[in-house]
């Protein structure tokens, strides 16, 4: 006789597989690898969670595949390890495509109106070419931050923004007790001195303390917030620093803000209004301007710090090929000009790649728009998401050699070329990171200021003590999971001397 009890565990067993049945997205027979689960419906889901995007390296030792496919709920995700397969796929940027994502990002994280999410999924497959919000969007920003005036101009308003907080005053001022933590004391110079630069040190919202706060609370509760489901109630905090952050940039904007911006806001203003966004989208898309700006290049000049002060060598090094840079016109002062260093200071370029190679941990998320094939060979169907993983491709020994798994600031320097698709720290193809070159001037801006003049130190005991790190779904890079304490002193020889850092290109001394 069937008790109920046996009943119910029949009718949840047949359930069960009915669900997997059609919660596991069917597969075929030219496409990657997929690799089995042990998990049922969950697939690899559990995984991923558990180990973060360390998960994708797990899987890819053990089966040694240039692509493969996990099964997740509904759908599917193939992970590529190979860089000749990234060349293929940057060359399919329009069918595996980037833009579903911004325009996710936008949906979840905005509160953009429909019309402007509608603008922003115009044309995703760009079939009428590079037109629409979007990628009118992406092109001003990459014209407006390529090498040039226009990056030379907010490069100028960055290093006067760091400068001031790297004055021995202000250092000794966030002293305070004698200890600073490294990366919340990076966190505030480097978000004060970039949105300066791009928002314009006249109006800029970030001045504020309290939007300040925002923007970092809004990061912490990211994923919260990106659920998009009752926000005010699941994370009141990140609800409240969204709004804050909101009502900051509308005041900016009333106060006509963009008039004294960046070429970089000024232009995507200009689109926004060819498209017909309101005034209230134009403030909210400035969330994604900020996140791009910050969460990245914070994490990377407080790693660059650590680096070079944990390695007396390097740190040794490093003040002599700036010190080479050093104008000295009376005994009492001391000028650099910025770019003829990052130009010219070939280990510094090298060490800052080698701290994004290290420390990088983005997945460079894709959407399959249609079916694809790419090398011939492998299909990659409607729908499924493609990641490629960079802290896996940093560490393949294929493209690094052997000590690809170590840190070598001087790697790049004897480096043969790396094939783009190989160094992921700033993506590849359609989608790489407009933001390289301004980053990447600020991180050395930093170093070059810090070095000549302070010795850092760990606040306890007298070693460098390897933070264990983590990963944070907004960023690319790696951050320690506590923060390093450290003590900043000014070095004799600097004691005394009146420092000048001016940012001068080369065309501009051509003009004088
Ligand atoms: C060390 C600092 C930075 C790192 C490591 C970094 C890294 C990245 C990565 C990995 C991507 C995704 C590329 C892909 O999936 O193929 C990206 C995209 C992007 N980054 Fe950066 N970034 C940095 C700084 C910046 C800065 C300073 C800005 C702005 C001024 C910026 C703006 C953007 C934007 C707008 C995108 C999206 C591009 C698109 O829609 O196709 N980033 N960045």
């Amino acid at each position: 006789m069937i008790t109920p009890i046996l009943l119910v565990s029949l009718c949840s067993i047949i359930c069960f597989f009915i669900f997997s049945h059609f919660a596991t997205a069917s597969h075929g027979p030219n496409e990657p690898r997929l690799i089995p689960s042990r998990i049922p419906f969950f697939g690899h889901l559990p995984g991923m969670i558990r180990h973060g995007s360390s998960y994708y390296g797990m899987i890819a030792k053990k089966h040694n595949l240039p692509i493969f496919t996990l099964g997740v709920p509904k759908s599917k995700i193939y992970i590529v390890t190979s860089p000749q397969l990234i060349s293929a796929i940057d060359r399919r940027s329009k069918t595996i495509s980037f833009a579903p994502y911004v325009v996710q990002f936008a949906k979840r994280m905005l509160k953009p109106s429909q019309h402007a999410i509608e603008k922003l999924g115009e044309n995703l497959l760009e079939e009428k070419g590079p037109v629409g919000l979007r990628p009118e969007t992406l092109k001003a920003m990459h014209d407006s931050l390529v090498p040039g005036p226009n990056l030379d101009a907010i490069s100028k308003v960055m290093l006067r923004g760091i400068s001031t907080y790297l004055d021995p005053a202000s250092v000794q001022e966030s002293s305070g007790s004698g200890r600073i933590r490294l990366f919340e004391w990076t966190r505030r110079f480097v978000t004060r001195a970039s949105t300066d630069a791009v928002y314009g040190p006249e109006k800029n919202p970030f001045h504020d303390p309290e939007v300040y706060d925002a923007f970092w609370t809004i990061d912490e509760q990211f994923i919260l917030l990106g659920l998009n489901v009752l926000p005010g109630l699941i994370t009141p905090r990140g609800s409240r620093a969204r709004k804050l952050f909101f009502d900051a940039m509308h005041r900016y904007y009333s106060e006509d803000g963009p008039s004294t911006a960046s070429a970089l806001i000024r232009s995507r203003h200009a689109v926004s209004l060819q498209h017909g966004l309101s005034q209230t989208d134009m403030e909210h898309f400035n969330l994604s301007v900020s996140y791009g700006l910050l969460v990245n290049t914070v994490p990377t000049a407080a790693w660059v710090l650590y680096h070079v002060y944990s390695d007396e060598s390097l740190l040794a090094s490093l003040r002599r090929d700036i010190g080479a840079f050093v104008r000295r016109e009376e005994e009492a002062t001391a000028s650099i000009n910025l770019p003829e260093v990052i130009a010219g200071c070939r280990l510094l370029d090298s060490l800052v790649r080698e701290v994004l190679r290290v420390h990088s941990t983005n997945a460079s998320g894709r959407v399959v728009l249609r079916d694809t094939l790419i090398d011939d060979r492998y299909m990659l169907k409607e729908g499924a998401t493609l990641l490629t993983p960079s802290a896996e491709l940093h560490r393949n020994a294929d493209v690094w050699g052997p000590t690809a798994s170590a840190f070598d600031a001087g790697r790049f320097l004897g480096q043969k070329k790396v094939p783009g698709s190989a160094y992921r720290a700033f993506g590849s193809g359609a989608s790489v990171c407009p933001g390289r070159f301004f980053a990447t001037n600020e991180i050395s801006a930093i170093l070059v200021m810090m070095l000549p003049r302070y010795d850092v130190s760990p606040a306890h005991g007298r070693s460098w003590v390897v933070p264990k790190t983590k990963s944070h779904i907004t960023t690319s890079i790696m951050t320690p999971v506590e923060d390093i304490e450290v003590r900043i002193t000014e070095r004799e020889e600097a004691k005394g001397v009146k420092w000048t850092f001016t940012w001068e290109a080369e065309e501009e001394k051509r003009q004088d």
